[in-house]
């Protein structure tokens, strides 16, 4: 069976691969299509499912056991996620650890329709969602920027999503959203331009008199005053008697509010809730800022933030309490526990996939360098060049920057670029 043997019957043997080509392509088809079929019809069964494995374990005590079909079995039943991002609280270390489960799921991504924001800072309306993509019968996941609109966003979202959130110290939030959008707050911007001339600091001119360069009637001035009132939709300019009702129907929305100085413990109610591993929720903190773009506050500053963002520090000190009302729901001890092998395993991770940490913009490959603005410097990782393929593709997600991965999610998607921002 030589060579010669071969090239007589090259023909039979041509016809035989092309045969066995032909069948493999039929079967792929077929199964493709019973993929397909499957995916579309069983939103009433997914749904009972996972309304079953709600009632059945809503927190599970002891995590299940590791065998591969329990495991798949157990994410699949998670319910949708409306995550509300707010800015500068740590929104995006979040969103990051939701675009890996979407994407591991393939869940449907509820995307804008340009852009990676929902036409921020207008209200959310449901026509600045894209389009249901083929084979999809809900959205499974929204978590990219918008001001609340509850009533809309329940318009697009399934009625079993789970609503979700994250506030931050309101003075610290304020410090970082005035350094971040200096050129897009309109407020923050004039501020700016005054203090250069006067050569004083930027913050402390705008806080000195805030009301002389913020117009609450100018549009893009949401972020200049309570920006995580603002964002969650509240009235963000002055309290009113409408405030508390409103906040109330906030905390009776939203499953779960996490606390940025509290992070790990909210990682892991977060975790009960949507029935994630430690694994699933091992993080790396994105879109920080580098050291020397963050303005120490004396307590003088201080005191005027917190009082020109009174309602943030009210929507802070509120949720802060409902908080460690679900933590004692929880038990505080276990909470503790679990806080701390989180962060064991998500240590171990972070060495595992990071070689270097706080890395200047300059010296990041494009796939990993965030969105810089004029006023400051965000710092990346540089991920570890001894990886296998499949540890590489779990540790560069971790540290994929949001505008990346969002790009990435939507082609996926859709199969076309992400829109870009209308021409004024
Ligand atoms: C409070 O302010 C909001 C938004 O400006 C308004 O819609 C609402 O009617 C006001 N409520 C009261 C009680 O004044
Ligand atoms: C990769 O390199 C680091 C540091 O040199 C080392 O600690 C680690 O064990 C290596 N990992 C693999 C998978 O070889």
């Amino acid at each position: 069976m030589g060579l010669r043997w071969l090239w007589r019957h090259r023909v039979s043997a041509l016809l035989a691969v092309l045969v066995i080509f032909l069948l493999l392509t039929l079967l792929a088809t077929r199964s493709l299509q019973n993929n397909r079929t499957h995916g579309l019809r069983p939103t009433a069964d997914r749904r009972n499912q996972r309304k079953a494995a709600e009632k059945h374990t809503p927190i599970p005590h002891q995590p299940a056991k590791h065998t591969p079909t329990a495991r798949a079995e157990r994410q699949r039943a998670h319910p949708p996620v409306v995550f509300l991002k707010t800015h500068r609280t740590g929104g995006s270390t979040v969103q990051n650890i939701l675009f890996r489960l979407g994407e591991r799921e393939s869940s449907t991504f509820a995307f804008p329709y340009r852009t990676y924001q929902f036409n921020y800072p207008d209200r959310f309306r449901v026509a600045f969602v894209d389009e249901l993509p083929e084979g999809s019968s809900q959205f499974d996941l929204l978590c990219s920027h918008m001001r609340l609109d509850l009533p809309q966003v329940r318009k697009v979202m399934p009625q079993n999503t789970v609503f979700i959130t994250l506030l931050r110290d309101p003075i610290k939030t304020f410090e970082s959203v005035f350094r971040y959008h200096t050129s897009t707050v309109p407020a923050f911007f004039s501020a700016h331009r005054a203090a250069a001339s006067e050569g004083k600091p930027a913050l402390k001119v705008f806080l000195d008199s805030p009301e002389t360069f913020w117009d609450p009637k100018e549009p893009g001035n949401g972020l200049a005053k309570n920006p995580m009132s603002f964002d969650m939709g509240l009235n963000n300019q002055k309290w009113n008697g409408s405030w508390p009702e409103d906040l109330a129907l906030l905390e009776e929305a939203f499953h779960l509010v996490m606390i940025a100085e509290h992070f790990d413990e909210s990682l892991v109610l977060l975790g009960a809730l949507l029935g994630l591993e430690h694994e699933d929720l091992a993080y790396l903190r994105l879109n920080a800022r580098a050291g020397n773009s963050v303005t120490e506050l004396d307590e003088n500053i201080r005191a005027k933030v917190r009082s020109w963002n009174v309602l943030d520090t009210l929507l802070y000190d509120f949720f802060v309490q409902v908080f460690w009302e679900k933590a004692a729901q929880y038990g505080l001890e276990r909470l503790k526990a679990e806080a701390a092998q989180l962060r064991d395993s998500t240590e171990n991770i972070r060495r595992k996939c990071v070689s270097r940490a706080a890395v200047p913009p300059a010296e990041l490959e494009d796939l990993l360098r965030p969105r810089q603005t004029e006023s400051v410097t965000i710092v990346g990782y540089e991920v570890r060049g001894n990886l296998s393929l499949q540890d590489q593709g779990f540790c560069v997600r971790m540290m994929l920057p949001e505008l990346q991965y969002h790009s990435h999610l939507y082609f996926k998607q859709y199969g076309r670029d992400m829109r870009a921002a209308p021409a004024d």
